[in-house]
Parts: C-alpha cells; structure tokens; sequence
C-alpha cells in the first residue's frame, strides 16, 4: 500500500511535468507563429526599424542561411573567387542596394532561375568565342584585343600598364566589345542588370589579376542563384533576408 501511494505519486509528478512541458511548447508556438505573422504583415523594408522582430527575423535567419545558402555563399558570408559566388558582406551589391526588400526577391526568385520572376536581363558575354553572346549580335575579339582591355582595366585598377595598349583598349572597351553598355563608361557597373563595377578591387570571380580578368572575358560568366520560393516558407524567406541584411554594412534607408 505505501509502496503503490509512493508510486502514484511520482506519476503525479511526471503528469505534472509532461503538462508543463507541453505548455510551455505550445506557449512558444504560439508566440513564434504571432511572431512570424507579424513578420509579414511589415514592407520588409520597414523590419530593420521594428528592433523586437528585426531581431527575431535575424535569429531565425540565421539556420535558414546555414541550411540553404552557406554551400555557396559560405558560413561567414565571404562567397567565393573559384566558383564566383559573390560576398554578401560588403557594400558592392551586384543586384540594388542591399535593402531587405531586394535580399528577399533574390532568395524568393534567384538570379537567371527558371522562374519568371527572376534577374535575368544580361550576361557576361564570351569574347573569345565565334558568336560571343546569345541575348544579341556581338563581335568576337582577338587574343589582342582582350589583352589591350585588359590592360585598360590595369589602369583603372592603378596599375602601370603600357599606354599604348590602353589607349587601344579604351576604343575597343567603348566601340567593338560594348563593354560601356553594361559595366558604364567609367567601369562603375550597372547594380539593374547585375554588372559588376570593373574599377575598385572586389571581384566577384578571381583574384584580380591579368589571368582571371582574361578568362572571363574570353568565356564569359553567368553565375546563378537559386530560388527559394517553392523550398521554404514566406516567413524563412523574409528571416534569411533579415540576416543577410544584418551583415552588410548599414544599408540605405527604406524609401
Ligand atoms: C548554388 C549556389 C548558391 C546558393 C545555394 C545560394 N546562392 Fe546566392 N548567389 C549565388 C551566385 C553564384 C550569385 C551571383 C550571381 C551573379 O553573379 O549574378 C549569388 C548572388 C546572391 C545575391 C546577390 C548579391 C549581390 O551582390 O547583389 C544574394 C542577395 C544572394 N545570392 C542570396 C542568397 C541567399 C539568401 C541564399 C539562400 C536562401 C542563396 N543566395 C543561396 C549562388 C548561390
Ligand atoms: C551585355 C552586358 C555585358 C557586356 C556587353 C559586357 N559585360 Fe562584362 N559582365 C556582365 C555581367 C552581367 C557580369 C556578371 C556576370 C555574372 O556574375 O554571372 C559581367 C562580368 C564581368 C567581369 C567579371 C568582374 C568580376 O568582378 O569578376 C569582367 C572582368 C567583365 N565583365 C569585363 C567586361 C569587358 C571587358 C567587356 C567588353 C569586352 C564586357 N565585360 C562586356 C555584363 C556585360
């Protein structure tokens, strides 16, 4: 009898436990599920200045981005000059500014994905080819030729190269390769169709030297980000959005 009433009531106990427990569950659920409501009824651009759920929203970003995006991008955000994965953690966006709103449609639709929705409007064309582009005609150029633009970047990067190639260079860079078409007259690059900036020392693929500014332009580049919009949820998308963009150095105010 005094072993049975011993018993009973540890079960008590563990009966107590287990109910704690779960209520406490369904206590976060909720709490989570409100929180993640919330997080999407806001213009993401107006996260960042709401710190409670701006904080949420990076803290489940977090896994998110581990989960989906460090295989390319890295844990760290740093990307990577072998596969031409850009870093995430600078000021040098490929693609706008670095708003919430802009990280979000690229995790939702990728960069040249099959969705519709997608950035897609250029490539980096493929000099060294016969028909170096497929979007519209574009003249192939000699191993000159190139190496004469390249050395027209040289300069704009503030190396000495030999000037009379870079004189060369510059009318092939704003005649015959349309080089200015995409990446603007000064190399400032143009962040609406994702060409990067050709003067400052960020390069999205290689290290910046001779070879690798070579390669991309004989073979061209056309780097793809995957979407995410059919694999996680809204509010996963809108987290990992909130992530990245607690990273990057202070973007500029939402409109
Ligand atoms: C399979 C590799 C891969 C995965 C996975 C991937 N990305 Fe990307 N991402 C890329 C590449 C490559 C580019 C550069 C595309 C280009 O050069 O136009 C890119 C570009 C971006 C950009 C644009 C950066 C800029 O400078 O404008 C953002 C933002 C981005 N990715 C976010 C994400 C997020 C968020 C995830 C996960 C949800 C993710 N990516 C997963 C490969 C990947
Ligand atoms: C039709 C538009 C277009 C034209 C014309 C074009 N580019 Fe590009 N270029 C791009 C795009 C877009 C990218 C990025 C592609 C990617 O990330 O997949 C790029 C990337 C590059 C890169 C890589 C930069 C880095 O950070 O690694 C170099 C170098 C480059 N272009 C040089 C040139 C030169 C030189 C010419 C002219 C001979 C030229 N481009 C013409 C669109 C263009």
């Amino acid at each position: 009898m005094q072993m049975l009433r011993g018993k009973s009531r540890r079960w008590k106990l563990i009966a107590a436990g287990i109910a704690a427990v779960l209520l406490s569950l369904v206590g976060y659920l909720s709490y989570w599920s409100s929180t993640n409501a919330a997080m999407l009824r806001l213009l993401p651009d107006s996260l960042p200045s709401n710190p409670a759920l701006y904080r949420f929203a990076v803290a489940e970003g977090q896994s998110v981005f581990n989960q989906n995006c460090a295989s390319c991008h890295g844990r760290d955000l740093q990307g990577s000059q072998t596969n031409g994965v850009p870093k995430l953690t600078d000021r040098d966006w490929l693609y706008g500014e670095g708003r919430l709103s802009e990280i979000e449609q690229i995790a939702l639709y990728g960069i040249r994905s099959a969705n519709h929705r997608t950035k897609n409007l250029a490539d980096m064309p493929a000099f060294g080819r016969q028909k170096p582009y497929a979007r519209y005609d574009l003249a192939p150029l000699t191993t000159a030729e190139i190496s004469d633009i390249v050395s027209y970047i040289e300069l704009a990067q503030g190396r000495s190269p030999d000037m009379a190639a870079v004189k060369r260079g510059i009318d092939l860079f704003d005649r015959k390769g349309q080089c200015f078409d995409c990446h603007g007259n000064d190399m400032g690059g143009d962040n609406y169709i994702g060409a990067p900036m050709l003067s400052d020392k960020i390069w999205l693929y290689g290290d910046g030297s001779r070879e690798t500014i070579t390669r991309t332009i004989e073979q061209g580049l056309m780097s793809v980000c995957p979407m995410f919009k059919d694999k996680i949820s809204p509010a996963k998308i809108r987290a990992v959005a909130a992530y990245v963009h607690s990273k990057a150095p202070v973007s500029p105010p939402a409109d």
